[in-house]
């Protein structure tokens, strides 16, 4: 019997062209290559209202939500490739995370969507920092939600120069970076993974 971990691969960016979209590429390609069954998702095909209890009293935690969260429990992990906004997470990103915390049921069954998952993390900006100090905030609210978060993690700066015509990147330290990121999400979700496939 073997393990092949799910992981759901997405970005914290709707941007036409964001680099973060082209860093969850990567992401996609490169645990595909070290045997995981890989899902890409888009947030564009999960839009939320901003979080307001008051709505979520009225009318419950939106169906996007429940769809997003059903897609994570299935999983075993995520890899999130996200920019930083002002030295934290996007709106869009935390907003997101917000709703889908929110979740307990799944019509009359219990669903934790979060409960036992690990994640990897990537960021990019065209800038120097490259997105890394928004990691340290994403890494801190996955953890509020229980999710296991593994310690590499790969961030591109100057990330205008940083991927080549076949969307890879240029830079080898950035390849092993990406590679360290995939090999530990697969290993700890191979651990904490309760499916055996023959
Ligand atoms: C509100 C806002 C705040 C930003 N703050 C930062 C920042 O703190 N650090 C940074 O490197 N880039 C920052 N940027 C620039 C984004 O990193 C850049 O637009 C990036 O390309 C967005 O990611 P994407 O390409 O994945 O869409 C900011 C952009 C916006 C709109």
């Amino acid at each position: 019997m073997r393990i092949i971990p799910k992981i759901l691969v997405f970005a914290g960016s709707l941007r036409s062209g964001a680099f973060s979209i082209s860093t969850a590429d990567v992401a996609m390609k490169v645990l595909a290559l070290q045997g995981a069954e890989v899902t890409r998702i888009s947030l564009a095909d999960y839009p939320l209202p901003i979080m307001d209890q008051d709505l979520e009293k009225e009318k419950g935690v939106p169906d996007n939500a429940l769809n997003l969260a059903r897609q994570i429990a299935a999983h075993d992990g995520m890899l999130i490739a996200s920019p930083e906004y002002n030295a934290s997470i996007p709106p869009l990103l935390k907003n997101t995370l917000d709703w889908v915390s929110r979740v307990r049921r799944d019509g009359t069954r219990a669903l934790k969507p979060f409960e036992g998952k690990v994640a990897g993390l990537c960021s990019s900006s065209d800038g120097n920092f490259a997105g890394v100090r928004g990691l340290y905030h994403l890494r801190a609210v996955l953890m509020a939600c229980r999710v296991e978060v593994v310690t590499p993690q790969c961030s591109v700066g100057r990330a205008g120069e940083a991927f080549d015509e076949n969307g890879d990147f240029r830079d080898e330290r950035l390849r092993r970076q990406m590679e360290m990121v995939c090999e530990a999400l697969i290993e700890r979700a191979k651990m904490m993974s309760t499916r055996l496939v023959p």
